[in-house]
């Protein structure tokens, strides 16, 4: 008898008892082995509860990400069709690109549980604990040329916005790029990572983090005035796999849409949900830092930045400063 058969005949009760006794006969196993994969499955984060005499009753589900519940909650055609789901890995980032040199095709996807080296833009590091949050990685191979990457950055953004509100009630704000706000703290990461060869862009990997059902203390006491996860700002636990199968359905659609039509609609989409234009910002770009009130993007994806003096600056890189 595997933990699974057993798993299958307490799923069948639907939260009623299963005498031991039953379970036995059933699976044709002793009282003993029937004890010992109850153990199993609640080392895998199953609530059992044994009660003498009425014996075993499945009271709750581990939290945990997997492809018999994920699959069929995929409405995409390609984004996450190709799909490897982890346990624990350093990044999804590393192991995705592992995969596009090998040949992986676009819209494959690697999802895990927890990253032990999650990494964050300019090098920062990425809090990833196990089971609560989206740490994933999705490869693109768009014809595009290089010097348009920042606009699928973009892209990403308004496609995880999109896709977050959906899923739950809360308002989200773009702060540019790339950064979802949650009543200005940040809930969710993205991290592009492009491979190039003499201009010419041969893939993207795009990679997304979002601290769905963190609790405060997940994260280290000095972050937690900056960042916040989207159970604790709605209150709610949220359903990763929904989460999950929304995001991709809206990049998917995005990503089309890019293709077909240009930046011009993604751009329209962006600048409606920042919370960066027309504020007066403290940008720190790598020539150091500038004043000046964001009025939208322009045509590459670059922002256009009104100086004091009227005049216009446009920025790729920067990070905005408190
Ligand atoms: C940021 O600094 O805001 C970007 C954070 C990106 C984190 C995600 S989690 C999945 C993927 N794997 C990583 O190591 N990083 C990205």
């Amino acid at each position: 008898m595997s933990k699974q058969n057993l798993l299958s005949l307490l799923e069948a009760e639907a939260g009623e008892y299963v005498s031991g006794e039953e379970i036995s006969r059933k699976l044709n196993v002793s009282r003993t082995a029937v004890w010992k994969q109850v153990r199993k499955l609640e080392a895998d984060g199953y609530l059992i509860e044994a009660v003498p005499r009425l014996g075993y009753r499945l009271t709750g589900k581990p939290s945990r990400l997997s492809l018999q519940e994920l699959l069929p909650k995929l409405r995409t055609k390609r984004f996450g069709r190709k799909l490897h789901l982890l346990d624990v890995i350093p990044s999804t980032q590393d192991e995705l690109r592992r995969l596009a040199e090998q040949g992986a095709e676009e819209g494959t996807l690697v999802i895990a549980e927890q990253q032990t080296s999650g990494r964050g833009r300019m090098g920062r590091h990425w809090v990833s604990p196990s089971g609560k949050g989206v740490w994933m990685s999705l490869l693109l191979r768009p014809s595009v040329p290089l010097q348009m990457t920042p606009q699928l950055t973009l892209l990403a953004a308004v496609a995880l916005s999109r896709a977050i509100s959906r899923e739950v009630p809360v308002e989200i704000g773009i702060k540019w790029p790339n950064d979802l706000l949650v009543g200005g703290k940040k809930i969710s990461g993205i991290l592009l990572e492009s491979a190039a060869e003499d201009e010419r862009l041969r893939y993207v990997v795009v990679g997304l983090g979002i601290s769905v059902n963190l609790e405060a203390e997940d994260y280290p006491e000095e972050l937690l005035e900056k960042v916040v996860s989207l159970k604790m700002a709605s209150g709610k636990t949220i359903n990763r796999s929904d989460l999950i199968a929304t995001i991709l359905d809206e990049f998917e659609r995005l990503y089309d849409l890019y293709m077909e039509q240009g930046f011009a609609p993604i751009r329209s989409l962006w600048e409606a949900h920042s919370v960066t234009l027309n504020n007066e910002t403290l940008l720190y770009t790598p020539q150091g830092p500038i004043q000046g009130i964001p009025r939208g993007l322009d045509g590459t994806g670059g922002l256009q930045v009104e100086m004091k003096d009227g005049s216009f600056r446009t920025i790729y890189s920067a990070e905005i400063g408190e």
